[in-house]
């Protein structure tokens, strides 16, 4: 079982690219780190335990309505590859990789990823299981490596577990219109997000009781130390999930407990007590807006 891989970002550029943002962000006001770094081996493995989590509800209610509409999905498209962004375990994937290969057109699967641990792990695992399906996995990142996915056939691209809410306004526009240049008029783009729903709830689903949210966002700062040689002592930072109405997202922060300081190479961060780091928004939309969203893009909307 062979799975062939194309690198295009390898370890020591996504360190550098880490170093950068990290002190841009930190030296920032307010304080950010951008969220894809939460994503290495131990991060991956959190966010895995996550969506198993009672109070996470966007993976189970995803699968449910993979399963129920995954034949439909796979007559309409009728895709030979299928291509997915942000892949992670490919769990939920494997039912439509099932569809695809009941209606006979599947014939590829290229899981694109920034961590190439958990997707070389996933890439070889769905090749042992879909003996016939040529796996092509690609090392990434969104924002520069989308134009270099494997070209040809008919292709689904699965977009997954809400990460489109991960983007900015702006990068998220650029991001969706990038992507319709990349693909041509045969195919198509499934995108699975999360919609406005009850604050106690959207909450409740980013600040779990046993804790495993907190433990992946303060991830960041374990990760930070290891690979930058920063001095965080991720105890002294608390995880805050708190809803923006008005900007529609679930906001994430890290709260300093008092004030310290932080040393990041050279470089000496002060923090206040009680000043945050903004880790990730998760925005969450209505189907109205998510569709003036995709066709403002350039994707025409079939929902
Ligand atoms: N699709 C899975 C995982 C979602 S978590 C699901 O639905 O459960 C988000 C995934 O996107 C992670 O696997 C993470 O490694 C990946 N990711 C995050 N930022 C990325 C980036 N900038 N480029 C490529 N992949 C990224
Ligand atoms: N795409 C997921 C979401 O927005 C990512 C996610 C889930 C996440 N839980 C998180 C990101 C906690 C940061 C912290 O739902």
């Amino acid at each position: 079982m062979t799975v062939t891989v194309d690198r295009h970002l390898d370890a020591e550029t996504l360190a550098e690219q880490m170093r950068a943002d990290v002190r841009a962000g930190l030296s920032a006001t307010p304080k950010t780190i951008p969220p894809t770094y939460f994503y290495d081996e131990v991060g991956s493995d959190l966010f895995d335990a996550i969506t198993r989590l009672p109070e996470y509800y966007p993976t189970r209610r995803e699968a449910e309505i993979l399963r129920a509409h995954a034949g439909e999905i796979a007559a309409a498209t009728g895709a030979d590859t299928l291509v997915e962004l942000g892949s992670g375990t490919s769990e939920k994937t494997r039912i439509l990789l099932d569809a695809l290969s009941r209606g006979g057109s599947l014939r590829r699967f290229v899981p694109f990823d920034v961590d190439d641990v958990t997707l070389l792990r996933a890439g070889e695992a769905v090749a042992a299981e879909y003996p016939g399906v040529d796996v092509h996995a690609v090392v990434g990142d969104f924002s520069r490596h989308v134009g270099e996915l494997p070209t040809g056939g008919r292709r689904l691209v699965a977009f997954l577990g809400s990460t489109i809410g991960n983007f900015e306004p702006a990068p998220r526009a650029a991001f969706l219109a990038g992507l319709a240049d990349t693909f041509g008029s045969g195919d198509a783009l499934l995108l699975g997000t999360d919609l406005v729903k009850a604050a106690d709830r959207l909450v409740a689903a980013y600040e779990d009781s046993q804790g495993v949210t907190a433990a992946f966002n303060r991830n960041l700062l374990v990760r930070i130390n290891r690979e930058l040689g920063a001095s965080f002592a991720p105890a002294a930072f608390a995880h805050r999930a708190l809803w923006n109405e008005s900007d529609s997202r679930i906001e994430m922060h890290l709260v300093s407990e008092h004030a310290q300081q932080v040393q990041i190479g050279a470089q000496v961060i002060s923090f206040a007590a009680g000043e945050t780091i903004h880790t990730e928004n998760s925005y969450k939309f209505t189907p109205a807006r998510l569709s003036r969203i995709a066709e403002r893009a350039g994707w025409r909307v079939d929902s």
